[in-house]
Formats: structure tokens, sequence, C-alpha cells
């Protein structure tokens, strides 16, 4: 049989085993979007769908309902897909994918405090079963304000669609399952109610919290190059490195998005989710073995051992975009955006300082930044080693000479940079900085999926690896909230010019410790 290979278990007759490297394709199932005519689900969930199934990866009976107050038809809705694919897809298009995936396309009209409409989902999901073999599998995917979570929770349970019915004897037992949007709550007490309203109706092997970043093939590749090297893990502890920057730096601004970023700001926005979870892979002890549950434990240990430096004052900083040019482009600051409350204290650009209390990297600052309307658009993990203790040269030879670094450039431009000293061709000395690549472009002929599609596709195989459970979203809010609270009893954020670096208190938080911030 095509990709199983034969192999004899220590011990075992001889057993088939599955070749790993060949795509496991979802089984009959369907996906419900709630919160479907909104901006996540048109430019990246419907595009993923389209994606997957172009790939040949989802069931040829597949199913998406789509739930929302327009008036749609199921035709229109597929028209509004089907715009959707054209516009944002990743693969090329093609005639005979879309009319597959478009014969399992339904609507259902409706609020989510109407009965009658998740009856007629119900029904809808019923009739599917039959007419296209989903077997019962159902995933909600719940890209809704949080606001909305208890009543959809509510009517999901009332009308028994988060409990599979039992399977008969010799069936196989069908699957619910639910996936939320951050934001996980706004702080600890909020995403602990959540967590428990959320299990009070999905058991937690069930619910599948999104973190996009989780799904990036640049970030997945940092447990292969931790754990699949002899080279970096000797020299990846506080006896080599001197600290540890995580960037993640946006050009945009946030015209549009006041309804979901006033109030929320960068901290909550990025640094609760993706960046901790960047600094939890990072920072963890390799893992018995890649079961999702072993991956847990060790995420679970190295965010129960991170904590803020403090002062907060000195260690953390905050900052508002203002008006600036961001290339040739004229933009306005933040209380001009549309929709944004014009005294607004929301903060568009965070960092701060964590240190990793474990044997491993005990007294390495870990300094985390995001930020709205930078430089550049680029994420990175910038491992920045110690200077060697001695360097036998003239001091002039030496003084273009950083730090050596490893970075791993999550995005765009995806590989990886290795930084360190080389001499300058020439009669003398003189050490200065190179860069040695690895680019995926140039390595790898295939492109990446995007993130969405991976999780997606894992979502609908019950494969939850990439899935923060609900202990690591608590204890990420557990690190973030005296951040939260500290700056809420302060005043407003420093504004800092679009298309900068940020504001000064940055700059000067790594300054009192003698660094410096990269500017990628
Ligand atoms: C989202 C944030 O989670 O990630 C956005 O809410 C941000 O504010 C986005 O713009 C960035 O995602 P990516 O994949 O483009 O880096």
């Amino acid at each position: 049989m095509a990709g199983q290979k034969k192999t004899a278990a220590p011990g075992n007759p001889l057993r088939e085993e599955r070749d790993k490297r060949l795509p496991r394709i979802a089984g009959p199932c369907s996906m419900v979007i709630f919160g479907v005519t909104g901006d996540l689900s048109r430019k990246k969930l419907m595009p993923a769908i389209y994606d997957l199934a172009n790939r040949g990866l989802l069931p040829p009976g597949f199913a998406l309902v789509g739930f929302a107050r327009r008036d749609y038809a199921d035709e229109d809705f597929a028209e509004v897909v089907l715009d959707a694919v054209k516009t944002h897809a990743r693969t090329p298009f093609r005639q005979e994918v879309w009319d597959q995936l478009s014969e399992g396309i339904r609507f259902v009209q409706g609020t989510f405090d109407d009965d009658a409409a998740f009856g007629t989902l119900a029904q809808t999901l019923k009739k599917l079963d039959a007419e296209r073999g989903t077997g019962g599998n159902h995933a909600f995917y719940l890209s809704i304000p949080p606001n909305a979570f208890p009543v959809v929770l509510e009517q999901l349970s009332r009308t028994g669609l988060a409990k599979p019915p039992e399977s008969g004897p010799g069936k196989p037992q069908p699957w619910r399952r639910v996936v939320i949007e951050k934001p996980f709550g706004h702080d600890l007490q909020s995403a602990q109610e959540l967590n428990a309203l959320v299990n009070r109706v999905f058991p937690e092997e069930t619910v599948f919290r999104i973190d996009h970043y989780l799904g990036k093939e640049t970030v997945q590749n940092l447990l292969a190059l931790r754990f699949a090297n002899e080279l970096f893990e000797p020299i990846w502890n506080a006896n080599f490195v001197d600290h540890v920057q995580i960037t993640m730096a946006e050009d945009i601004g946030l015209g549009g998005r006041a309804g979901y970023y006033d109030g929320i700001g960068a901290a909550r926005d990025v640094i609760q989710n993706h960046l901790l979870q960047l600094l939890a892979l990072t920072a963890m002890e390799d893992p018995v073995s890649f079961q999702p549950r072993q991956l847990q434990i060790e995420k679970i240990k190295v965010l129960s051992a991170t904590k803020l430096v403090e002062p907060l004052e000195e260690t953390t900083a905050r900052g508002q975009y203002a008006a600036g040019w961001q290339g040739s482009e004229r933009v306005v600051g933040l209380l001009e955006e549309e929709g944004f409350d014009p005294h607004s204290r929301t903060e568009t650009y965070a960092a701060i300082t964590l240190n990793v209390d474990t044997r491993r990297w005990a007294g390495v600052p870990f300094y985390l930044r995001t930020g709205k309307r930078l430089g550049r658009r680029v994420t990175e993990i910038a491992v920045m080693f110690k200077r060697a203790p001695h360097l036998p040269f003239d001091q002039t030879m030496t003084e273009e000479l950083g730090q050596n670094a490893l970075v791993i450039r999550v995005q765009p431009d995806e590989g990886i940079t290795m930084r360190f000293g080389s001499k300058v061709p020439g009669s003398s000395m003189e050490v200065r900085d190179v860069n040695m690549d690895f680019s995926y472009g140039e390595s790898f002929t295939e492109s990446s999926p995007e993130a969405y599609e991976r999780l997606i596709l894992d979502v609908l195989l019950g494969e939850p690896s990439l899935f923060p459970v609900n202990e690591e979203v608590e204890l990420a809010w557990r690190i973030l909230d005296p951040v939260l609270e500290h700056w809420a009893a302060g005043g407003k954020p420093e504004p800092y010019e679009a298309g900068t670096w940020g504001p000064s208190s940055a700059d000067e938080m790594l300054a009192r410790t003698g660094r410096e911030w990269r500017r990628p």
C-alpha cells in the first residue's frame, strides 16, 4: 500500500506503520463558521479551506456552513466564498476543485440568540450527514467577539450540537469540536471564566484555541532546529547566550480595526499569545516525544518558570503611533484613525523584559516587543550570544565586531541567519560581522502552506499539538497581568512617529542594561 512500510517492532510481529511524511487527509466532516462575514473568515478561513481542497486534503463530501445575520441563500454565500477564494487563496484557482467544494456550501441565516435559527442549523447538519456522508462529525469555528461566546455556546449545548451521538455497534464514533479565536479573555480572571464556560459545553480535548503563529512553518522549524541538530543545543543556555530578543513588528496601522483594538492594545493582542508562545518554544526543554501532551508539558513548565523583571517602569515600555511617513506615504496617528476614541490610551507598541527561572536560562533576559506602524514588517527571534571572553586583537581591529547571533526569521523572507565575525580581506587583522544565511525559498521548491491551512486541517484531523491548552493561556495572562495593571495605573503611552522603531522609552529600557534592540 502506498506510504505504508513494513517494520518489525521489537518483540512484536511484523506490523504496518504509516509513513508520517505523507499528508493525512481529513475524514468526512463539516465545518460551521460563526462570524462568517467577518474579515478573518474572508481573508484567511475561506481561502485556507479552498487551498486544502486544492491540495486534496479535504474529503470529497466536506461541507462548509456559514451562519450569520445576512439574508443569503446558499448560492449567495457560495458567491461570497468564491470571491474570497479568488482574491486571497494561496494556490491557483481550479474550476473542478471549486465545483466539488461549492456543492457542500450551505448558509443558515440568524442571530446568535435566535433559537429557531439554531434549530435550522441542526437540521442542515443532519441533512448534510445524509447527503454528503459527513457522518455526524462537526467542527464549530467561533470567529466572533468574546461577548457573543456565552450565547453561542449555550445554543450549541441546548440544541445538542456540542455532543456527538453514540455510534451504533461497529460504527465509527462521531466527533464534535470547537475552534476559538483569540482574544482568550482580557486578563487572567476573564480567561478563567471563559475557559470554564467553554469547558462546560465542550470537554477540553475537543477545544482548539487558535494561535495562528503556531501554524507557521518557521515557528515549527524552531523545534527542528533545536532538537534535530547537535550544533545549537549545547550553546542554547545561560553559559553562552547573553539575551534573546523576540520581535513582531508591523508596518500597518489600525484603520478599520477600532472595534476590536481600542482598549485592547498591543500587549493583549500579540504578547499574551504569539510572543509568549514563541518564547516558550525557544526556551523549553526537549519534549519526551512529539505527542501533543508531551509538548504541552514542556511549554507549561517553561511558562510556569517565566517571570517579569522589575521594576516595571524600567523594564517595560509602551507607545502609541502618531502621524508620520510609511515609506513615501503620509499616515495618520492612532488618535486620528476612524473609530478610535480621540483620547484613547490604547498602546500600539509594547515591550517587556522576562526571565526564565530555570537552570538553563538563569540570568538571561528575554526581551519581547511588538508594534504597529513600525519601520517595516518583520517577525524574528534573535538569540544573542555573549562576547568571546578574550579578544587577542588590537582593540581597533574589533571595533566593528558585534555579538554573535542566531536569528530565526519567522517572516517575511523566512529563514535563519547566523552572524559571526570574519577577517576583512587585506593586510590587517580587522574583524567584522558577516551573515551566513539559510532561506526557505532557496532550499525548498515547495512554498509553505498558510498557517490557517495547517491549523484547520489539524482541527479536522483532531490533532491538537499546535493549539495552546487553557493552562498555557492562563499562565500567559498570569505573566502579563501585572504589566497591564501597571500601565492602567499610569498615564498615556508615549507617542512615536509612524515609520520609526517605536518610543524612546523602549530604547532606554535596553540601554539600562547596556544593550540595544536590533534594527532588522
Ligand atoms: C493577529 C493580530 O493575531 O496577528 C493582528 O490580532 C496582527 O493585530 C496579526 O496584525 C499579524 O499576523 P501575521 O500572520 O500577519 O504576522
